[in-house]
C-alpha cells in the first residue's frame, strides 16, 4: 500500500517551498526513475486534435525540464510499436534513436518488439546506447537479451519480463513469477531492484510474492499498462506502477523511504526538444523515401469520379461544403510533411482502402472530398442518378472521426458545420 504514502509526497508538494527544503535535506540519494512504455506506435501526437499530446519530441523537452532538478534514470517497460510491418520497424528505429538522445538506461523489449521477429530485433538492438534486458526469454536454452543490467553508481539493477502468452518464433518464455523468484532469490541483499512487466496488471501480486518478503516494499514493478494515466496500482505491497501509454504521460519515480511519485501528462505546451524533432523529420523522410504511403492493401471497389464530377449538378453542396475542413485534408497533412505517411493519409483522402481510391497518381481524389462519405459514385454521375447513391449513416463518421484522433465527436454537433443537401 505505499500508494497511500503519496498523499505524504503531495502534502508536502503543496507546502511548496518549505516541502523543496524538506524534500531535498532527505538523508536518501535514490534515483529518479522516469518511466515510459506501450507508446503503441506514438512515435508523435497525431495532432488530430486539441489537446495534442506527447511524441517523442514533446518527451524530450519534458526531460530536459525534470533533468533541471537532477540527474534522471528513464527507463521503458517496452511496446514502442503495438504490429508489425516496415512501418513499425522504421518507427521502432527512431524511436530507439530519440531515446539515446534522451538518455535510456534500459528497454524491456515487449510483446509489441518481439513480434517484428528475434532476428530483426536483436539487429536493431546495436543501434541502442542502452541494453535490451529480459529475464524469462531464451532461444535454445541461452537468454536472448541481458537478463538484467546494474545502474552505473547506485545500488539498483533492472530486469524485464514478458508474458508467456507472447508470440515469437524460435523464443521460449519461462513463467514470468518463476523466472522472478529464481532471479531475486541469487540476489544479495543490499541490490535494489526495478522490474519492467510487460504483462497484464493483475499478475503483478502474484510476481510480488515470487520476491522474499524482505524486498517486497522496496522493489520497483513498472507495468506497461493499457489505459489512462499513470499511476501507483493500488493495494500493491511493491512500488508498483502503471506507466500509462501511447506516449501521453511520464512518471516520475523516486524510490526513497517515502516514495514519490508524480505523473507528468506531456501537454502541447513544453517546448519540444530540436534533436528529437529532427529524428522525427529522418522518419517522415525515410517513410517517404520508401514510398510506403502506395504499399498498402486495397480491396476491390466501384469507380470513383471525384468531387469535381458531382459539383456539376449538384452546386448546392457544392457551395454548402466548399470552406469545410474536409475538402483542405490533404494541406493539412502537407503543412507537417505527412502527406506520404500511410497513416495519416488514410483519413484525409478518398477511399485510401480501395483498388479505385486515392494514390499518389490520382491526386483528384484528395482530401476527405464527397466520395469519402457517399462511396464510389462514378455509375451514379455517369447516368445522371439513374444509379442510386449511398446515404451515409452517422455511425459512417465514425471511421475517421475516431478516439484517437476526434475525441470530442458528437454527430449532432458536427453535422450541422456540414450540412448540406435536402
Ligand atoms: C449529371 C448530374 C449528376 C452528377 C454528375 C451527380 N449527381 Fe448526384 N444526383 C443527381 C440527381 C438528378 C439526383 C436526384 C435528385 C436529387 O436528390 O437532387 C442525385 C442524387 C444524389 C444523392 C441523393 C441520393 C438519394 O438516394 O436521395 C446523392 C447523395 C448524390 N446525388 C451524390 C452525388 C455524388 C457524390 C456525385 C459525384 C460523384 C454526384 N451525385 C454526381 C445528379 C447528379
Ligand atoms: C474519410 C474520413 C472522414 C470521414 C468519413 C468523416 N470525416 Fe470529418 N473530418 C475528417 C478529417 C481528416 C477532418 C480534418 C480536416 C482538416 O481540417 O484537415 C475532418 C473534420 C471534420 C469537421 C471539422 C472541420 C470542418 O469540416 O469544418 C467536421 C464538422 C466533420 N469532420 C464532420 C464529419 C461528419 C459529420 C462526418 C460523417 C457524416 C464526417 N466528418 C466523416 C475525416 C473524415
Ligand atoms: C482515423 C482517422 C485519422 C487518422 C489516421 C489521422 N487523422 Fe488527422 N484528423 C482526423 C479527423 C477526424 C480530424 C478532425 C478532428 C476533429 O476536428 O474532431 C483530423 C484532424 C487533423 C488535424 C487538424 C486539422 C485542423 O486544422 O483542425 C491535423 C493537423 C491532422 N489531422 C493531422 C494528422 C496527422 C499528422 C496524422 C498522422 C500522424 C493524422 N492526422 C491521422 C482523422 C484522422
Ligand atoms: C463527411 C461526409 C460527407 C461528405 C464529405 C459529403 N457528404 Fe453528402 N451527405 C452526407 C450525409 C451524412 C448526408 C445526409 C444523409 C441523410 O440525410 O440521410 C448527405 C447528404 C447529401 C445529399 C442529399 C441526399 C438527400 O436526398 O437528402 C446530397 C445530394 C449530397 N450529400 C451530395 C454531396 C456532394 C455533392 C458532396 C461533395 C461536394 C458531399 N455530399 C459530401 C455526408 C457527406
Amino acid at each position: 500500500m505505499w500508494w497511500t504514502k503519496r498523499c505524504a509526497a503531495v502534502a508536502c508538494a503543496a507546502l511548496a517551498l518549505l516541502a523543496l527544503t524538506v524534500c531535498a535535506t532527505l538523508p536518501t540519494a535514490q534515483p529518479r526513475f522516469v518511466f515510459s512504455g506501450n507508446d503503441l506506435g506514438f512515435i508523435r501526437p497525431c495532432g488530430c486534435s486539441k489537446p495534442v499530446l506527447g511524441g517523442i519530441a514533446r518527451r524530450a523537452g519534458m526531460l530536459h525540464l525534470l533533468r533541471q532538478e537532477g540527474p534522471l534514470v528513464p527507463l521503458s517497460t517496452g511496446n514502442l510499436v503495438a504490429e508489425s510491418g516496415v512501418q513499425q520497424q522504421v518507427k521502432l528505429e527512431h524511436m530507439l534513436f530519440a531515446m539515446n538522445a534522451m538518455g535510456y538506461k534500459a528497454l524491456a523489449p515487449g510483446v509489441g518488439e518481439f513480434g517484428l521477429g528475434l532476428d530483426y530485433l536483436r539487429g536493431i538492438a546495436s543501434l541502442a546506447d542502452f541494453p535490451f534486458v529480459c529475464l524469462n526469454a531464451t532461444q535454445a536454452g541461452e537468454p536472448v537479451f541481458a537478463r538484467s543490467v546494474a545502474l552505473e553508481g547506485t545500488a539498483w539493477r533492472v530486469t524485464g519480463l514478458v508474458p508467456t502468452d507472447m508470440n515469437c518464433a524460435d523464443v521460449v518464455v519461462e513463467d514470468p513469477v518463476a523466472a522472478l523468484g529464481a532471479f531475486a532469490a541469487g540476489l544479495d541483499a543490499g541490490t535494489e531492484l526495478v522490474v519492467l512487466w510487460n504483462g497484464p496488471e493483475e499478475m503483478v501480486e502474484k510476481l510480488e510474492q515470487a520476491l522474499p518478503a524482505a524486498r517486497r516494499a522496496r522493489t520497483v514493478i513498472a507495468v506497461a499498462c493499457v489505459g489512462d494515466a499513470p499511476r501507483p496500482i493500488a493495494g500493491a505491497a511493491s512500488m508498483a506502477v502503471a506507466v500509462g501509454s501511447k506516449g501521453r504521460d511520464l512518471l516520475l519515480l523516486q524510490a526513497d523511504a517515502v516514495p514519490y511519485w508524480r505523473s507528468i501528462r506531456l501537454e502541447e505546451s513544453v517546448v519540444l526538444d530540436a534533436e528529437c524533432a529532427r529524428i522525427l523529420d529522418a522518419y517522415r523522410d525515410v517513410v517517404r523515401g520508401e514510398n510506403l504511403v502506395s504499399g498498402n492493401p486495397r480491396s476491390s471497389s466501384a469507380a470513383y469520379s471525384g468531387g469535381a464530377s458531382c459539383r456539376e449538378c449538384h452546386e448546392d453542396c457544392t457551395t454548402a461544403l466548399a470552406t469545410s475542413g474536409h475538402m483542405r485534408a490533404m494541406q493539412t497533412l502537407e503543412r507537417t510533411r505527412d502527406e506520404r505517411d500511410p497513416e495519416c493519409v488514410r483519413c484525409h483522402v478518398v477511399g485510401y482502402d480501395d483498388s479505385e481510391g486515392w494514390t499518389l497518381e490520382k491526386p483528384a481524389l484528395a482530401n476527405v472530398d464527397c466520395e469519402a462519405c457517399h462511396g464510389p459514385s462514378e455509375a451514379h454521375a455517369q447516368t445522371q442518378s439513374v444509379t442510386p447513391v449511398s446515404k451515409p449513416a452517422p455511425r459512417s463518421c465514425l471511421r475517421c472521426h475516431d478516439m484517437d484522433n476526434s475525441p470530442n465527436f458528437d454527430f449532432d454537433t458536427y453535422w450541422p458545420k456540414i450540412r448540406h443537401g435536402k
